[in-house]
């Protein structure tokens, strides 16, 4: 049994340190098993702070000396504190200078300075530089680096930091050095150094005020086929922060490096950001549309960090939202005005909507989940055991959604004279949310403080409609409610302030020019309604017929809006509802309302029957050439198996997927007509390019292969068949193979084969070719090998490596995730085999380890058998000796 008790931090806790420190110098001398660290502060006393100890915190490192002022310190000015150190201080000034041993080879967790491939790397948000040297490892202590990088020529031939490269030369013993200055004050977790063989793509722009700055893209030798569209997202992210923000690059060199192994996406490091090998690499046939789109947004957000985060950075790790949020946010509005821009005037507004829908899909299957289980929390959370765990859906998704509502809420030009204020006020800061939200005030003279509740209220509310058609006065009264659920620590809450954008319809599908009681005039066909009390009414009049309501359109807040609508209602606002993404997310709820009562006629032993009206109404979407591709493929997409999950109470995996399974074949089988011609229709024809509108088209062709699989439409195996061997490029080769496989073809093992032969050597498509595999779905359990045996196997393959996060989740997270109806295997063996891996991974990765742990967090959703094997599973974790504080506080929290 473990012994040690969890520690809490607590965000009210927070204290400014009595010692600071404005400059860093350090002297990196790396070598695998020994690099020394020498590093020398100039601390300074914080003059508002009651006098204290210098506190430097440190872990897993070897203390060499320590020197104050350049004479080794006396043992009595050094107290040794959960691992790190406090040391007293003279003065008001001091110079502390301290040696450490690292040891690179051996750091499996990727924080701190690791190695990958031969080369190394470091990554030190949160808390990652406090295990390379001892140092005041908060946020709010921003300094200026001076950095000198000493390493074997030959194994690293690169030598990176942070800013500018101000001197570089050769040493003895076939060692070279480089030195690195940062101009920029920064805090410790933006700190960052890259020592290997690498090779990069330039490029030289002149920014908005004509200074020329350095761009770079860096790689190992065989990837540099593969930069050209990180590069080309990095200079789009710039020019759109220029024209969208006013806001410039400020360094004279910007560098991407990729790696192979990495815990996160990427990371905003100033000057020198480090990307997970996965979001820079593309070429057309190793990486598809939504590889590069990912990739296009991943370079945005990371660049659009260097202001919001590194010039205005976060106080403590509870304001972690203030720069995820916001950044969230910006690299959405980004890659919507990308999309819109390619797409041309007329196809701007439909592009944006498939933008949006992507974006809302996630924050409804993650962060809605999260916030309707043991790790919910505010935005900006109270307390946190590992803020390791706290990089979540709700910090960042739904962060960027109480950004989406201040826009709405101020308008744009509001906004941004919010955004503007914020850098005049706090630029080079340590600031806090409410620093942020009263520059929103101030500027634009509102108050919010009952905004300020998005910040501090965990959970998702819920907003219920209830409408009322006058017939005999021609108004419309629509009653909007709302209840936040209680969440673990927040048994009750406070109403919110809720933005829900409204339109009405009427009979022929048009919208009606709505006007409140008591107007004098119309104010046009979408009006935002603000409900801040439990429970408000409006009155629309002058309306000539009984409308339809379309509310929270756009998603105009992160609820669930609660209506209800027969089902010819959600077919009408399927077909008309102007509003693209409520004409879509109609459709969902329709598919919802199908699948979800399919689930209970198998629980009851029922035949399942899928309605006519219901394949009518996606076949009615599908022929309708007025809606582009790219929407059409997402409007007759079925909600995701995990979203549908977490929607059925006790979730019951088994039933969803017959379910799930019979709505794919009728949907196949029933328009396979459609389907085949829209196949037709939709052939993208010339050399591959990334391009939305060519994206869209393969997204539906692929789609239509899919559902005609699934439907057991031969002509659909057959053209399935076909992509998949012909195929120019991954998106079609992929696409074809992925609807051979889910739906348990032979077709789908034999092209499997054929893939792996194709792209062995080639790690990112691996992990594409594991994550496929294990999603697959079984067509008849009672004759084949459960999924889970696959898996099983597939962790002593040569291609896999449990060290390696791509992998792990390629194969683990896409298994646990996304395969409910395999992974859930009602004799529990899925569970014990989910115990081991994350009992394994506990010991190399904590990070990764706990993000596994994480899957099955919700466990008391699901029927009482499953719960039992669950917890019995979950408590075998949490009783490991030396579990790391990651999982124990996932399992912890989730057993409590
Ligand atoms: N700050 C990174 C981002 O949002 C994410 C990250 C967090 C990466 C922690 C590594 C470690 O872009
Ligand atoms: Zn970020």
């Amino acid at each position: 049994m473990r012994t040690d008790t969890p520690v809490t931090i607590h965000r009210g806790d927070y204290a400014p340190l009595p010692w600071t420190v404005e400059a860093v110098e350090l002297r990196i001398e790396l070598d695998p098993t020994a690099t020394r660290v020498s590093s020398t502060l100039t601390c300074v006393r914080n003059p508002n702070v009651e006098a204290g100890p210098l506190r430097l915190f440190g872990e897993s490192m070897e203390l060499v000396e320590l020197r104050i002022d350049g004479l080794v310190a006396s043992t009595t000015r050094i107290t040794h504190e959960h691992g790190g150190l406090l040391v007293q201080l003279d003065g008001d000034r001091a110079e502390v200078s301290i040696v450490t041993h690292v040891d690179p080879s051996s750091n499996t967790t990727l924080s701190g300075l690791y190695m990958s491939r031969g080369g190394y790397f470091t990554q030190c948000e949160a808390e990652g530089f406090r295990r390379i040297t001892y140092f005041p490892d908060r946020p709010d202590v921003m300094s200026r680096y001076r950095v000198t990088i000493t390493a074997d020529r030959e194994a690293c031939p690169v030598l990176l930091s942070n800013g500018n490269l101000i001197d570089s030369g050769e040493l003895d013993d076939g060692r070279h050095f480089a030195q690195w200055e940062d101009p920029f004050p920064k805090p410790s977790y933006l700190f960052a150094l890259v020592a290997a063989k690498l090779v990069c793509l330039e490029r030289k722009l002149e920014t908005m005020s004509g200074r020329e700055v350095l761009l770079q893209v860096w790689v190992e030798e065989g990837n540099l086929d593969r930069t050209e569209h990180a590069m080309d997202s990095l200079i789009r992210s710039l020019r759109w922060d220029e024209q969208a923000f006013g806001l410039e690059l400020d360094l004279d060199r910007f560098m991407i490096v990729a790696v192979s192994d990495f815990n996160m996406g990427a990371m905003e490091n100033k000057g020198l950001n480090i990307f997970n090998a996965k979001f820079v690499l593309a070429r057309p046939d190793t990486a598809t549309d939504v590889d590069y789109e990912r990739i296009e947004s991943v370079v945005a957000h990371e660049y659009f960090h260097n202001w919001t985060g590194n010039r205005v950075t976060c106080r403590d790790w509870f304001q972690l939202t203030l720069k995820e949020g916001l950044t969230v946010f910006r690299d959405q509005q980004f890659s919507a005005d990308m999309l819109a821009e390619a797409a041309g005037e007329e196809g701007a507004a439909s592009a944006r909507a498939v933008k949006r829908i992507d974006d809302v899909k996630v924050l409804r299957t993650s962060q809605f989940a999260e916030d309707a289980g043991p790790m919910a929390h505010p935005i900006r959370p109270e307390s946190y055991q590992e803020i390791n765990n706290f990089y979540t859906a709700t910090v960042y998704e739904k962060g960027a959604e109480v950004i989406r509502m201040l826009h709405t809420l101020l308008g744009h030009e509001g906004f941004r004279s919010g955004i503007d204020l914020y850098f005049s006020y706090h630029d080079g800061q340590a600031v806090t949310c409410d620093d942020f939200v009263d520059c929103m005030a101030e500027a634009t003279g509102r108050d919010l403080e009952q905004f300020m509740l998005w910040y501090s209220q965990a959970g998702t509310p819920i907003v219920r409609a209830n409408g009322k058609w006058l017939a005999g006065d021609g108004i419309y009264v629509l009653t909007l409610s709302q209840h936040l659920p209680p969440t673990p620590g927040q048994p009750e809450k406070a109403p919110q302030l809720i933005p829900v954008a409204v339109g009405l319809i009427d009979p022929d599908g048009m919208d009606m020019p709505l006007r409140f009681e008591g107007e004098s005039h119309v104010g046009g066909t979408t009006r935002v309604l603000e409900l801040g009390e439990t429970e408000q009414t409006w009155r629309f009049v002058d309306l000539p017929s009984a409308p339809v309501p379309s509310l929270l359109r756009g998603f105009s807040a992160p609820v669930r809006l609660e209506l209800d609508e027969d089902d010819e209602c959600l077919a009408f606002r399927m077909a008309n509802d102007s509003d693209p993404f409520n004409r879509w997310d109609a459709g969902q709820r329709y598919a919802e309302r199908v699948v979800l009562s399919l689930a209970e006629s198998h629980e009851h032993g029922k035949l399942l029957e899928v309605p006519a009206a219901f394949l009518n109404a996606v076949r009615s979407t599908l022929c309708d050439d007025s809606l582009d591709a790219a929407f059409r493929a997402q409007a007759c997409a079925l909600p995701g198996e995990t979203y549908l999950l977490e929607r059925m109470r006790p979730a019951d995996p088994t039933s969803l997927r017959v379910a799930m399974q019979a709505v794919f074949a009728a949907m196949g089988a029933g328009l396979a007509d459609v389907w085949l011609r829209t196949y037709h229709d939709m052939e993208v024809n010339g050399a591959y390019r990334y391009h939305p509108g060519d994206a869209g088209r393969r997204a539906l062709r692929n789609l239509a292969l899919r559902y005609l699989v699934a439907g057991g439409v031969s002509e659909g195996v057959s053209r399935a068949g076909t992509q998949f061997e012909y195929a120019s490029n991954m998106t079609e080769c992929f696409g074809a193979l992925a609807a051979l496989v889910m739906s348990g073809t032979n077709e789908g093992r034999d092209g499997l084969e054929v893939f792996y032969s194709r792209y062995r050597d080639d790690a990112l498509v691996m992990d594409k070719w594991f994550a496929l595999q294990v999603m697959a779905w079984r067509r008849d359990p009672s004759e084949e090998a459960p999924v889970l045996d696959r898996v099983a196997s597939l962790l002593g393959h040569d291609a896999f490596s449990m060290s390696n996060p791509n992998k792990v989740y390629a194969l683990l997270g896409s298994f646990f995730r996304g395969n409910p109806g395999e992974f859930h295997l009602p004799d529990g063996s899925g569970y014990a085999f989910w115990a081991d891996r994350v009992i394994e991974l506990d010991r190399a990765n904590p990070q990764v380890a706990s993000r596994m742990a994480r899957t099955l967090e919700n466990w008391r959703h699901f029927a009482p058998h499953l719960q039992d094997e669950i917890r019995s599973q979950l408590e075998r974790v949490a009783s490991t000796d030396g579990l790391s504080p990651d999982v124990s506080e996932i399992v912890g929290k989730a057993l409590a």
